[in-house]
């Protein structure tokens, strides 16, 4: 795969507590030095609406449809207004989170019926080019009990932060199913390892798929 002709969409996902978010600080200053322009983005969120829209659906009660439909919403105005024209660009865009975690979150965890997430997810990404899906997703993989731990020493829980280990139980098949319905697409990272461990893993998978130069 050309890294410099033409834009990259890498996703990162996992449970809450996986320790994805230093990876991507780390691998958009890589890019960078390599002379890439990075968009370094999150969903929910990444736009004002999208923030607005993340905002309510992390804090705000409502049934799994209404939930379903907003993620939708926000990773609408998201694809919009961010993702296609940075990839439009030639840029490496580093998302934090994508409809994978819809599939996790909303499918595994909440129960809600993915075949209504697969329509949603055909209506909101669909492209001239297709579906726009990222090119790789790196999976930071952790077993939920070891993320409960870290998780209990962070801050102030949001409505996902605050569900017991079940519920992440349920995520991880969520995200088991995904990955393997696409298992080019996914990198599996150990995240039970120390910070070093896990970024030469994710590292060197990326190398090794000519992602990283
Ligand atoms: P997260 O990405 O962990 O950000 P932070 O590090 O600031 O907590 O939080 C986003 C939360 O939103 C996370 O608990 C997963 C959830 N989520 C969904 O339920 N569905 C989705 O489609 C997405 C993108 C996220």
């Amino acid at each position: 795969m050309s890294t410099t002709a033409r834009g990259l969409f890498v996703s990162f996902e996992g449970i809450d507590g996986a320790g994805k978010s230093t990876h991507i600080d780390a691998l958009a200053h890589l890019f960078a030095q390599q002379g890439r322009r990075v968009t370094l983005t999150r969903e929910p969120g990444g736009t004002p609406l999208a923030e607005t829209l993340r905002t309510l659906v992390l804090n705000e009660a409502m049934d799994p449809l209404t939930e379903a439909l907003l993620v939708f919403a926000a990773r609408r105005d998201h694809l919009q207004q961010v993702i296609e024209p940075a990839l439009a660009r030639g840029d490496v865009v580093l998302c934090d989170r994508f409809t994978d975690a819809t599939f996790a979150y909303q499918g595994g965890g909440r129960g809600f019926d993915t075949a209504v997430l697969s329509q949603l997810e055909h209506w909101v990404q669909q492209s001239p080019q297709g579906l726009r899906e990222p090119d790789v997703t790196l999976w930071f993989v952790l077993d939920p009990r070891i993320a409960a731990e870290r998780l209990s020493q962070a801050r102030v829980p949001d409505r996902f932060e605050s569900q017991p280990v079940t519920f992440f139980q349920q995520v991880h098949q969520g995200y088991q199913g995904r990955c393997e319905a696409a298992p080019q697409r996914f990198v599996q990272i150990p995240a039970d390892q120390s910070r070093e461990a896990v970024w030469a893993t994710l590292e060197s998978a990326l190398r090794t798929r000519g992602v990283l130069a």
